[in-house]
């Protein structure tokens, strides 16, 4: 009983335990399938986004679907998500409208994902290890809310919370890298480096649950 009064007091006070670190040459590894582990990002700045780009290097061999990057908002808590359906199938929501991109040639090994969206248009591409998979287009005119919580390793279904360990992530991810532009990919070639709202080299975050930081497996 005591005991757990104490986790009870104390939880509160280690979950504001924030730190900012150098991730490089880092993952974070998610070893379980859970609806408690996860990592909660904080933006170099809070702003509304009416353009984004969003990288990410990742490995699953999950066969089901799961969540690579969490936006929520109050009012909109799949404001932005970046969820893979199966290997080499991609679901980009935004503002609670989703779009698919299907990859010609889906591989089970770690992949680097890079999207980017305009709200003045609504479209939206995909690049998958450097290399474009078509542009579509989605929610055009929405503007992300700057109040956000962004989570790695499971997906939002409310503010900070609602999670599904159906859609969890198993595996692991590393070099995240988010801007509040569009990205050249030919300009920043295929590391897409120093994202201005999250960069993999001072990263904020805090995690919960089982989340582990080992070297990367993979470049
Ligand atoms: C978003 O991008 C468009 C064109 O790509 C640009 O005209 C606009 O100024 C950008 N908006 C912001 C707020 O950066």
């Amino acid at each position: 009983m005591e005991r757990l009064l104490l986790t009870t007091l104390l939880l509160p006070l280690l979950s504001v335990d924030s730190a900012t670190s150098n991730l490089e040459g880092q993952s974070l590894l998610f070893p379980r399938e859970s609806a408690t582990d996860y990592v909660l990002l904080t933006p170099q700045q809070q702003k509304p986004l009416h353009n984004f780009t969003l990288c990410m290097k990742a490995f699953s061999d999950l066969p089901r679907d799961y969540s690579l990057f969490s936006y929520a908002t109050r009012s909109h808590s799949n404001a932005l998500v970046l969820h893979v359906n199966r290997p080499g199938e991609f679901s980009l929501t935004i503002g609670h409208s989703e779009i698919v991109f299907r990859t010609p040639q889906p591989s089970q090994g770690p992949f680097h994902v890079c999207v980017s969206w305009e709200s003045s248009t609504g479209i939206a591409t995909l690049w998958v290890d450097g290399r474009p998979q078509g542009r579509k287009g989605v929610n055009k005119g929405y503007v992300l809310g700057a109040e956000a919580k962004i989570i790695l390793g499971q997906e939002q279904d409310a503010f900070g919370g609602g999670f599904d360990e159906k859609q969890s992530l198993v595996g692991e991810v590393w070099d995240v890298h988010f801007w509040d532009r569009i990205i050249s990919m030919k300009r920043t070639g295929p590391s897409c480096q120093n994202g201005n709202l999250l960069d993999w080299h001072s990263l904020t975050f805090q995690s919960s649950g089982d989340v582990v930081i080992k070297p990367k497996l993979w470049r």
